[in-house]
């Protein structure tokens, strides 16, 4: 039986299938036999069931990708994003306002017993102290209100960057109860550092905590770290894992806590 085998002959939308965590996500659901449709800016080198070409700053590509996609799907992966060396706006549009967008679009096509998964980040994790302003921009009903909360609530890339993942983790909550309503599980992967094309923005962003989460762990993450759990939490015969945020960091967030790493 090869890995993931439980996806075969499963319809698995993945955003960010062009590089990264979300490449090799796809890599190995085509391996396992899952057809796979791409969402991404550019086209993956992969031989997906079906590549629709999405950008998430603009509001009418989600629509048109959603229409394009026929039928029922059994997963859909949110994993496109950008990091907190762009645009604050952009960060938002793609991070939380197009994610969100795409998932209320195809909610109504996911079978019972699918789910959803979307990357956040370990960047996201002080979603608790921040919990009112992320509830005022996920209470904004679509897009263009979104767009209008964040002309008001100024913030630099940055901070974007770390509420856009606070914003995932905690919509996710919220979407939790779509596996009572809908029989569809909800859940996020907040990864550590990882070793792909944008760890260097991240290197830029956050500066030198990023290389001492590298040094206390020992290592980044591999996009095969992050792949294995995202499959896993979407796992088409779990049933009951719902809502949660999983943290995939070498227990460096834990490691806070039980007092084996240092900030510094
Ligand atoms: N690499 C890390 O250290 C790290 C850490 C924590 C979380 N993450 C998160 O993991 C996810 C995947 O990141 P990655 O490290 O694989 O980066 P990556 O740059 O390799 O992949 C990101 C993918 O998203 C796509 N994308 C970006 N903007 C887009 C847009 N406007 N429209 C459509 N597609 C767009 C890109 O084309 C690319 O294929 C992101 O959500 C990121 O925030 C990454």
């Amino acid at each position: 039986m090869s890995q993931h085998e439980t996806y075969r002959n499963k319809r698995v939308v993945v955003t960010g299938a062009a590089s990264g965590i979300g490449r090799q996500t796809t890599e190995f659901l085509l391996a396992a036999g899952a057809k796979v449709i791409a969402i991404d800016r550019n086209a993956p080198d992969l031989k997906v069931e079906q590549f629709v070409s999405v950008d998430f700053t603009k509001p009418e590509t989600i629509d048109a990708a959603a229409k394009s996609i026929d039928g029922e799907i059994d997963v859909l992966l949110n994993i496109a994003g950008v990091p907190g060396t762009v645009d604050p706006e952009i960060v938002m549009r793609v991070n939380v306002l197009g994610l969100r967008m795409l998932t209320e679009l195809l909610i109504d096509r996911i079978r019972r017993g699918g789910s959803i998964t979307h990357v956040a980040s370990i960047a996201g994790a002080q979603w608790a102290a921040h919990l009112d302003e992320v509830q005022r921009l996920l209470a904004t009903p679509d897009y263009a209100t979104g767009l209008e909360w964040l002309g008001d609530h100024k913030m630099d890339s940055k901070r974007a960057y770390d509420f856009s993942k606070e914003c995932v983790v905690v919509m996710a909550k919220q979407q939790g109860k779509w596996l009572r309503e809908r029989g569809v599980r909800v859940n996020t992967v907040s990864p550590g550092p990882v070793q792909t094309p944008i760890l260097k923005d991240f290197r830029e962003s956050i500066g030198p905590l990023l290389d001492l989460v590298t040094r206390e762990t020992g290592r980044n993450a591999t996009a095969t770290d992050i792949a294995r759990v995202i499959l896993f939490l979407s796992d088409p015969t779990l049933e009951w894992l719902n809502a949660t945020d999983v943290q995939v960091d070498g227990g460096f967030m834990s490691g806070l806590v039980g007092g084996w790493v240092k900030l510094g």
